[in-house]
């Protein structure tokens, strides 16, 4: 496996193999991988010849210092995992390689930037989309491989591919879970045992939400999850069920229109979302 911390070796090892007529997939991350971010890289290993990764606590995407110095690294770990699971190249630049200047671009992604992470983070999504474009230049992948985990990121992604018609396609791919249901994150390594033991119950208020589709209405049934997930001790930020489309919440439940449950809350110190197809 390959391993770069420099964008000029990085680029001219991946030109290499696509002037031989290899295909490329790319996994992006912040590292600290778990099992969430392997499956990425085991589908990009299915449907590419050559898989690349890039492991960067992007600083400018991260509105809470303390979130970004309490980041977990564990690159050796990282590394191994990479190599177990047949990743060719690994780009783990520093944050003057990436941002040798002060960062300028903005984007805008209206309606779709304004909601949930958007809202709560503020200038989280335009550092998540200045650092996956310039990734993008980098590894000039043929597939980008996203996870549902983090779906509104997803959705931005995809807004930004179309908007810079850039030559790549989006594959999202399935939330892994624990056994218990709780999503895998590299933050749940920064909860307490006991944390851990409560952190299941988004997951379980998100299907309790799902179960109850139209027996409940939309309002009642958000009421119904703020309500639990608060008495079960965290602190809410948001819960929203939004359509996948343009992820407004939606007033009434219709089964034409793909809806989620998204949820952010703080257990703690640590900031847990989490989402879920509401099945009707
Ligand atoms: P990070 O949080 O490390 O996640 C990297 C990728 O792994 C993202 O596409 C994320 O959605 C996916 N992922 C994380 N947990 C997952 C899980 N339990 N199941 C499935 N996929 C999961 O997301 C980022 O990094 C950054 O914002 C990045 C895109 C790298 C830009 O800096």
């Amino acid at each position: 496996m390959e391993l770069f911390d420099r964008i000029d070796p990085t680029r001219q090892w991946l030109e290499m193999k696509r002037q031989t007529g290899k295909t490329i997939g790319f996994v992006p991350t912040m590292g600290a991988l778990h099992e969430g971010h392997i499956a990425l890289v085991r589908r990009a290993r299915k449907e590419n010849d050559i898989i690349g990764c890039s492991i960067f606590v992007n600083p400018i995407q991260f509105n809470n210092p303390e979130d970004l110095e309490k980041y977990p690294r564990t690159l050796e770990e990282d590394l191994q995992m990479l190599r177990e699971v047949g990743c060719d190249l690994v780009f783990v630049p520093s944050a003057t390689e990436m941002y040798p200047g002060p960062v300028t671009e903005k984007y805008d992604f209206g309606s779709l930037e304004r909601v949930m992470e958007g809202a709560f983070r503020p200038g989280h999504f335009n550092g998540v989309a200045v650092v996956v474009k310039k990734l993008f230049s980098i590894f000039n992948p043929d597939r980008a491989y996203f996870g549902e985990k983090d779906f509104q990121q997803l959705r931005i992604i995809q807004a930004l591919v179309k908007m810079e018609n850039l030559p790549v396609s989006i594959i999202p791919c399935p939330t892994v879970r624990e056994m218990d249901g709780l999503a895998m994150s590299s933050r749940n390594r920064r909860l307490t045992a006991e944390e851990r033991s409560v952190a299941p119950e988004i997951y379980r208020t998100m299907l309790e939400v799902s179960l109850r589709y139209g027996s409940l209405n939309v309002a009642d049934a958000r009421k119904m999850a703020l309500e639990r997930l608060t008495r079960c001790g965290f602190i809410p930020e948001y819960v929203e069920i939004s359509a996948v489309s343009d992820l407004q919440p939606v007033l009434d439940w219709d089964d034409k229109i793909p809806t989620r449950i998204f949820v952010a809350c703080f257990l703690g110190k640590v900031r847990l979302i989490d989402n879920l197809e509401i099945i009707s």
